[in-house]
């Protein structure tokens, strides 16, 4: 049996000890770093890979794309499966700072949710998401408007950063998002307003809403955070809160702790689905997370 090698890039100084553990534990024999890549490296590193096994050995073969930036990891996926030169193949893999699965995560627990406790699911909901420039934001955000939710990315540091990420959410991936300006309590009440579900996905240790601000809220209906670092982004959810109404207010909390054990058994899932996959090469990235995601949600 040929080995399974993982061969882990980023355009950062260090690949994420996270990733790395999670792919050894998944079963890769060999797991190689590949530090301060660019994109343009990326085609000659793979060809570099596919040449050196026969092309029935593809398949134990995958690259991986880490960062902190989900547009350049999507990038760096599509170089990777430009530069594939038939017959030989290579699994490809994005998870850049745990986005993909954190926010495939977070929205399959909120659907969950919402299915079991307030009827219907994501599409059609008005979903605020805090942190939006953030990547785990920004997949949440595309995920959400894929399945229908309207979606609006919330800035921090005024409208314009969140106005460019939904011009470039239009254009990938075909989505229309609201961006609107979110930093004082009273700009944040005015979202709250309007809105049924949050996505709080700042800064680790950012508060990002009072409880204040929840209570008032006039149909808030869940409100998710993914931040485990305390102060809790979003006041009065506990960090293993699945669907738990929060003190003085109607809507149910889901915690950082809730959506993280969901998170870990996806992304090990999809490390293991690869494992696994002798007969077709595969590209895995925050749409395949959401899917598995999915099915492994707990009932609630
Ligand atoms: N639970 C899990 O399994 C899990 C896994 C991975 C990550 N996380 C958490 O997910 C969160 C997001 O991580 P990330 O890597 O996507 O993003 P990040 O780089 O940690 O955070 C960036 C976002 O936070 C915003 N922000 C910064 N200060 C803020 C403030 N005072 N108020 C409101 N927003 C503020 C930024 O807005 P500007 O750009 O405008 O400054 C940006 O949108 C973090 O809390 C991280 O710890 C959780």
């Amino acid at each position: 049996m040929p080995k399974k090698i993982l061969h882990m890039l980023t355009p950062h100084k260090h690949v994420s000890p996270f990733d790395a553990n999670m792919a050894a534990d998944a079963g890769y024999d060999l797991i190689l770093p590949y530090e301060s890549v660019e994109l343009t490296e990326v085609a000659d590193l793979v060809q570099d890979a596919i040449f050196s096994r026969p092309p029935a050995h593809g398949t134990s073969t995958t690259i991986f794309f880490g960062g902190d930036d989900a547009i350049l990891a999507l990038d760096m996926i599509e170089a990777a499966k430009n530069a594939l030169v038939a017959p030989f193949g290579v699994h490809v893999f994005a998870d850049p700072q745990g986005s993909f699965t954190t926010a495939a995560a977070m929205v399959a627990c909120v659907e969950k949710i919402l299915v079991a406790k307030k009827g219907g699911g994501l599409a059609g909901r008005r979903i605020a998401v805090f942190g939006a420039t953030g990547v785990v934001g920004y997949c949440s955000a595309v995920i959400a408007a894929l399945e229908g939710a309207e979606v609006t990315l919330v800035g921090h540091s005024g409208v314009q950063r969140v106005r460019e990420r939904a011009a470039q959410m239009r254009v990938r991936f075909g989505v229309e998002v609201d961006s609107v300006n979110g930093k004082t309590d009273a700009e944040k009440a005015a979202v709250l307003a309007k809105t049924d579900i949050v996505f709080s996905a700042a800064k680790a240790g950012v508060r990002v809403l009072s409880a204040k601000l929840v209570e008032a809220a006039p149909h808030l209906l869940v409100a998710a955070d993914v931040n485990a670092v305390p102060p809790a982004g979003i006041e009065g959810v506990g960090v293993f809160d699945n669907g738990v109404a929060i003190a003085g207010s109607q809507t149910l909390g889901l915690g950082a702790l809730a959506v993280g054990n969901v998170k870990y058994q996806t992304e090990a899932g999809l490390f293991r689905r690869m494992l696994a996959a002798e007969d077709e090469v595969l590209s895995l990235d925050f749409r395949d997370a959401f899917k598995l995601a999915r099915s492994l949600v707990p009932e609630l």
